[in-house]
């Protein structure tokens, strides 16, 4: 197996090798391993050439199994060139339409809100259309009558697959399914996801569905996390509510995600929750076990289920044991924490 690494910007440089040696280790208990092959695409690289990732970047990417990205973001960029230079693109070229978030209480992780430490859901946020579309415009610009458009972009297509994802994880989990609405105030395309949720969901009479107005449902996620099982949810909620649950869970430093291609024609992406977070970079002191834990979700995917599941329970023993990094309270290094995970799986 071929794994193209975009460790990016900021903190991105630091997790994503620590990362790499705990998922190293996880394979080598299992006498497994995998190429890993670095890309320099970044802030840096678009400071010097006008470019996030070459023109050819997709189809390079295209000949690996798996690509594995830390962050990108530099304060001094606007963030709409970081995002759609490089990680809009992948997702789209690669139809990962699935982007999925777990949200699992972590011992030794205090959640910050009543019934935080029960949490266990799983996000799917619909990840290639809806309200993130460069359909739109701006005119009048700098008069008084300026204004500007943004297209919504909804299809049949989009949302049966993702619902359709979403339902098959409820189904293997507690049966139950959430999906994010605003009906009552976007009064086509909300009712049109509801609709297309609904008829994917009846094919499956074991998954309880209910629909919740997004506004309703950021205030539930805080007072009784504990009753979510899956939440399937538009490209805008379903980022909302993944760093609002992620919060709930603790902290963005341990959220772990996979932009998935479900069919897999082309590669999937898999990348922490957190962004470069340019406030502590090059300090040393980034949490790594949101990567780590990406990394465990890249291993399930590419079939190494026993080396996936081994790496989570060594994360989970090193994060309970107390090596923990600054965000969680603690006092350990990037480095430290990944070298308790790596230790743990050599015992
Ligand atoms: P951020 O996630 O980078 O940081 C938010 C806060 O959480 C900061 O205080 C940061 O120090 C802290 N934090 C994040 N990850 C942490 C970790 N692993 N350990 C300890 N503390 C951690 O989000 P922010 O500040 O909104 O964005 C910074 C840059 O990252 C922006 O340029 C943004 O566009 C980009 N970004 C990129 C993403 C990606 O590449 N997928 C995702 C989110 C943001
Ligand atoms: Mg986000």
């Amino acid at each position: 197996m071929s794994i193209a690494v975009i460790a990016g910007d900021g903190i991105g440089k630091e997790v994503v090798p620590a990362a790499i040696d705990c998922v190293d280790a996880a394979l080598a208990r299992h006498g497994s391993s995998v190429d890993w092959v670095d890309y320099d695409w970044s802030s840096e690289l678009y400071l010097k050439t006008g470019r996030m990732m070459p023109v050819d970047g997709i189809e390079t990417l295209a000949r690996h199994d798996a690509v594995f990205l830390g962050a990108v973001g530099l304060p001094e960029i606007p963030d709409t060139e970081t995002l759609w230079g490089l990680l809009i693109p992948i997702r789209r070229e690669f139809q990962q339409y699935v982007n999925l978030r777990p949200i699992r209480a972590l011992e030794g992780v205090p959640s910050p809100v009543a019934g935080g430490d029960d949490i266990d859901i799983v996000l799917v946020r619909e990840n290639n259309e809806g309200e993130y579309s460069e359909v739109g415009g701006r005119a009048y610009r700098g008069r008084p009558e300026e204004e500007a458009i943004q297209v919504n972009v909804f299809t049949r297509h989009g949302i049966e697959r993702v619902a359709r994802y979403a339902v098959e994880q409820a189904r293997a989990r507690r049966g139950r399914l959430t999906s994010a609405t605003k009906s009552n105030g976007i009064t086509h395309s909300m009712p049109f996801w509801d609709e297309v949720v609904a008829d994917v969901a009846a094919e499956a009479p074991g998954v309880q569905l209910e629909s919740v107005l997004i506004d309703a449902l950021a205030a539930r996620l805080v007072l009784d996390p504990g009753r979510f099982d899956v939440i399937v949810a538009s490209n805008l909620f379903g980022d909302i509510l993944s760093d609002l649950a992620g919060a709930i869970a603790g902290s963005i430093g341990v959220a772990p995600s996979a932009n998935l291609n479900p069919e897999r024609r082309y590669p999937s992406l898999f990348e922490p929750v957190h962004g470069s977070a340019p406030d502590i970079a090059g300090r040393g002191i980034a949490n790594p076990i949101g990567a780590i834990w990406t990394g465990a979700m890249m291993l399930e995917h590419l079939g190494h289920k026993d080396a996936a599941d081994d790496l989570t329970a060594a994360f989970r023993t090193v994060t309970a044991s107390g090596v923990r990094t600054a965000d969680l309270g603690g006092t350990a290094t990037t480095a430290e924490v990944s070298a308790a995970v790596v230790a743990e799986l050599a015992a």
